[in-house]
């Protein structure tokens, strides 16, 4: 209910992933295959294909229900022949190494945690395939209240500086780094926050309400301290 009708899952757009997937040096028209990993309802997926014009794109989440929005856009668009969803674990990814020359990723990757991705999805891109994620990151040094607020949420929020090195350190070649700027965040909070004002206040989704409710106040005075980045890296 909380995340009903809305055309996202996290602060984003259109333009902030076309600049991020414009960064990689792949012709659009190549026969390509790509995989999005926690994929929810898709309006990324479909923007994939819909760039990548002969490109197959593969979509997986863990919940139906998402899978469920996607399919009908899969319809929509006409893309039944080349986007494919599947309900999957992005603990197990079930795909053959060397599989794709893209995997995508955009605020999904902190399920499993950004260093964990980074070192386990290498085995899935061909040589010198591309990653992109995007992931919770400092943009100046954060004050100690949202340290304290993210530290219980996802403790991998670090700067882009030391998440650059992270990369790195992984052994992938870093492209480049692209922050999900402020007006994405508030057209998503903005739709998401009128949806939690309808939902009724039983105790359960009182607590969760208040979460997310938490969770909105705190970047709209903390703007200035975070923003999902996209990281945008080649395997070597
Ligand atoms: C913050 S949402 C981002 C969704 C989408 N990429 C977007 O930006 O709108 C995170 C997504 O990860 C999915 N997810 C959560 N746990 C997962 C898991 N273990 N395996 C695969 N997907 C998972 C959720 O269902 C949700 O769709």
């Amino acid at each position: 209910m909380a995340y009903k009708d809305l055309d996202r899952l996290s602060p984003g757009s259109v333009d902030t992933t076309l600049k991020s997937i414009d960064k990689i040096d792949i012709d659009v028209n190549e026969s390509l295959n790509i995989l999005d990993v926690g994929c929810g309802v898709g309006t990324s997926t479909i923007l994939l294909a819909n760039h990548f014009k002969n490109a197959e794109v593969e979509a997986i989440d863990l919940f139906m229900h998402y899978l469920d929005v996607l399919d009908e856009k899969i319809s929509k668009n006409n893309l039944q022949s080349r986007v494919f969803s599947y309900r999957m674990d992005m603990n197990d990814l079930d795909f053959a190494n060397e599989d794709f020359d893209i995997v995508f990723a955009e605020a999904s990757a902190e399920i499993i945690g950004f260093k964990r991705a980074l070192n386990e999805w290498k085995r899935l891109l061909k040589p010198e395939g591309y990653l992109i994620i995007s992931d919770l990151s400092w943009i100046q040094k954060p004050s100690s209240k949202s340290v304290k607020f993210w530290k219980n949420i996802y403790d991998e929020v670090d700067s882009i500086e030391n998440k650059i090195k992270q990369i790195k350190n992984e052994g992938y070649e870093f492209i480049d780094y692209v922050t999900v700027p402020k007006e994405d965040w508030n057209s998503y909070y903005n739709k998401l926050e009128k949806n939690l004002n309808k939902i009724s206040s039983d105790k359960s989704a009182r607590d969760f309400v208040g979460q997310i409710k938490k969770e909105i106040k705190h970047y709209r005075e903390n703007s200035n301290d975070y923003s999902y980045v996209f990281y945008i890296m080649r395997k070597c």
